[in-house]
């Protein structure tokens, strides 16, 4: 199902159309596409309130669809969302002082106190175009015509066969570039060494991968023609760790992955998953959900989103995908995912990667975030250059704070 709202009406949020310095993206890169939630989240009648980059959002479902206009009132800036009210099933009144307005595009429709202004038919709230495909509402952030929602998302994601089953969303305590640069990077496989979805599939899993070559932008697969821009990492190219021993004054540290893939292995093979990072903030990773002692049942891609909030926030939202072939298979991908893969998955293993981006975002907002400033990168740290490298060249324009400021 594909809805589209009006295109915006105002222009304060201020942009610019040329790509932008990944270092200066601290609110996100602007005129592109962002997952808002899930389709649940905002049911018919229902008023939301979201903030996505550093913008304030109104959600309604009408008859089916979803309207988003900024949340904030023209006449003196009452947050609309506070205390809604709707006089008719397509518009919502500011509770302060009536002002109405038009929830498909935005325009002001009445004012109770002056019921001739000049003002009625010419105002306009800020209006958002929405889309919703596979269970989630995606919002366009931008000022220019909306490009096709599939350019701004990791591969496959609205394939007619592909059956989506959103399952987590929760806001992190840190900037959305700290969990970009981490997306599928090859060796924060470390904090996931111990994870409980690992137990539960008795799957090795290299703590670290050692790149064979000494150039860190060698070995990925670029993604710059038509559709989504960004990368692939295919695993099998890096040599992967399982074992590491150091020494400090006389004593022997050994780190152990949780299995050793001589002895049990797994049901996917170390080299048979790839993972592809999009613009603006999309990873797609797979396949993936085996069944234990079944590798033909790995057969899940894993989506996921970092979603800019404000400059210290990010919205992290979870969905797997696995190709059916009619109703009776997507039900049972629907069962699956529910009452096996969104426990697993998130609390035995993605809630490590949120304590890494929470526990890194200090040292970025001290000084904002300087590269070289606070990071000592190698030739290991292929992919966070990687990615940098291709969204300064292929975002959109910068997100700056409404009227320009930061
Ligand atoms: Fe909204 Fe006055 S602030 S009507
Ligand atoms: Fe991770």
């Amino acid at each position: 199902m594909t809805m589209s709202a009006a295109r915006p009406g105002a222009t304060d949020g201020a942009s610019a159309s040329s790509p932008a310095r990944y270092e200066d993206a601290v609110l996100g890169f602007r005129n592109h596409w962002y997952p808002a939630m899930f389709s649940s989240d905002v049911r018919e009648t229902e008023i939301k309130t979201l903030r996505v980059l550093g913008e304030d959002i109104l959600l309604k479902r009408v008859d089916g669809r979803v309207y988003g206009v900024r949340d904030e009132c023209l006449h003196r800036g009452f947050q609309l969302s506070k205390k809604p009210e709707c006089f008719t099933k397509n518009t919502v009144t500011c509770w302060f002082h009536g002002f109405t307005y038009n929830l498909a595009d935005g325009g002001l429709v009445g004012i109770p106190s002056d019921p001739d202004s000049k003002l009625i038919g010419k105002l306009k709230l800020r209006s958002y175009p929405i889309e919703e495909h596979k269970g989630m509402l995606f919002v366009f952030i931008g000022d220019i015509e909306p490009p096709p929602l599939s350019d701004d998302l990791p591969p496959e994601f609205l394939a007619e066969d592909m059956h989506v089953v959103p399952f987590h969303q929760q806001e992190v305590a840190s900037n959305w570039r700290i969990a970009a640069d981490s997306a599928s990077e090859l060796n924060h496989t470390f904090i996931h060494k111990r994870d409980a979805l690992l137990d539960y599939w008795r799957q090795p899993l290299p703590f670290a991968e050692i790149p064979r070559g000494n150039n860190p932008y060698e070995g990925w697969i670029l993604h710059e023609g038509p559709g989504f821009k960004g990368f692939t990492d295919a695993f099998g190219d890096a040599i992967p760790v399982f074992e590491y021993k150091f020494e400090c004054d006389g004593e022997v540290g050994v780190v152990r992955a949780a299995y050793d893939p001589a002895v049990e292995p797994g049901s996917v093979a170390f080299g048979n998953m790839e993972a592809t990072l999009a613009l603006p903030c999309g990873l797609r990773i797979g396949p993936w959900g085996a069944n234990p002692g079944d590798p033909e049942s790995a057969n899940y891609w894993h989506y996921e989103w970092y979603v800019p909030v404000d400059e210290t926030h990010h919205r992290y939202l979870i969905a797997w995908g696995s190709k059916v072939a009619n109703a009776e298979e997507a039900l049972r991908v629907e069962h699956d995912v529910r009452t096996r893969w969104s426990y697993l998955e998130y609390e035995g293993f993605n809630a490590s990667d949120i304590t890494a981006n929470e526990g890194s975002q200090r040292a970025y907002a001290e000084d904002g975030y300087e590269f070289g400033e606070k990071e000592n990168l190698s030739r290991s740290d292929g992919y966070v250059l990687t990615w940098r490298r291709i969204a300064a060249k292929h975002n959109r324009g910068l997100q700056v704070r409404y009227g320009g400021k930061k």
